[in-house]
């Protein structure tokens, strides 16, 4: 069921039951972060492997401290520029995060959603909640409620509808070991911010699935169904031009008349990296049921969000 009674989600929650919550990234599927069963229903519901954990929601940084150990003081300081917001530190965990959470893993990801409706939900609750995206693992994570519907509705008790999410790619993650800023996974937040709150540059770790460090990080990921590949628009046009293509382009539109252009849709036609990312995931499940044969995507360009 979707609706937005903040009240019931807490009932449901408190009583161990997976509620979807909105955030400003992507729509989490949530539960009792201290409540080992709870936590379980998240990982069947999703069909996620044990090995991925989970991200923890807190509505403070002053709460971080009961869950984390903070060695460093460059955790307050990209805290106070960006929480609540896109960031999830990771940070050597206590004991009360149950081993579920963190894949037994000695860490713990804390994250501040910056969604009002989440916020208000976090401080009615007395613990805090684990929530990865709602969406199945493998496929493309979920902007709006409807898209959680979709693909977890039959799980889910309730979806906490707050309408259509505003950053719309996933926080990025962050760890400091020895006063270096690892980033793990990019996201909502650039290296380039991050970067310029602690007066130095980030590492940059790259994940895969030989070397997770972020273990959700796989080969595959954010599937939406259809095949895709990413590059230079006119030239993989030339190369699939007997089969039908959507196009996804960052900003220019003029691939709608190609001929065997079945569907083009566009990032940002102002070429706003922060517009283009709140659309990403949406446009890329609109292609999902369409009849194409193979998605082309354009890269946005490699700065910032992009
Ligand atoms: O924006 C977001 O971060 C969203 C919203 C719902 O908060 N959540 C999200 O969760 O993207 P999920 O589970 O789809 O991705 C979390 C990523 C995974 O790649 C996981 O492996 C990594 O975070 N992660 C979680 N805890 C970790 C830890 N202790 N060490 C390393 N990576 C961790
Ligand atoms: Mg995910």
């Amino acid at each position: 069921m979707i609706g937005s009674d903040q009240k019931y989600a807490a009932e449901l929650l408190m009583q161990g039951e997976l509620v979807a919550i909105p955030t400003e990234t992507v729509y989490g599927l949530a539960a009792n972060a201290l409540n080992e069963d709870a936590v379980i229903n998240i990982f069947e519901a999703k069909q996620r492997p044990k090995f991925d954990p989970l991200i923890v929601h807190t509505h403070d940084v002053s709460e971080f401290e009961k869950f984390a150990i903070i060695e460093s003081d460059l955790v307050y300081q990209l805290a106070e520029r960006f929480c609540p917001g896109p960031i999830t530190f990771i940070l050597p965990k206590r004991d009360i995060i149950p081993d579920i959470v963190t894949s037994g893993h000695e860490t713990v990801g804390l994250r501040i959603p910056n969604h009002q409706l989440t916020l208000d939900l976090l401080k009615r609750l007395s613990f805090p909640l684990a929530a990865p995206s709602a969406n199945p693992f493998g496929f493309t994570s979920p902007t709006t409620a409807l898209h959680v519907q979709n693909q977890l509705g039959e799980k889910i008790p309730y979806i906490l509808d707050g309408g259509k999410c505003e950053v719309g790619i996933e926080s990025t993650i962050v760890k400091v070991v020895d006063d270096e800023v690892e980033v793990l996974r990019l996201g909502g937040i650039s290296v380039e911010e991050i970067e310029s709150v602690i007066g130095k540059r980030v590492k940059r770790v790259k994940t895969s699935s030989s070397n997770p460090a972020a273990p959700g990080m796989l080969s595959s990921h954010y599937n939406p169904g259809v095949k895709v590949e990413v590059g230079d628009i006119e030239k993989l046009l030339s190369e699939h031009r007997n089969q039908k293509v959507g196009i996804l382009a960052f900003d220019n539109n003029r691939y709608e008349s190609f001929e065997n252009v079945t569907e083009a849709k566009v990032l940002s036609p102002t070429g706003s990296l922060s517009e283009a990312a709140q659309n990403l995931f949406s446009y890329l499940r609109d292609f999902q049921n369409s009849d194409i044969d193979i998605l082309i995507a354009e890269p946005a360009p490699a700065k910032g969000l992009g």
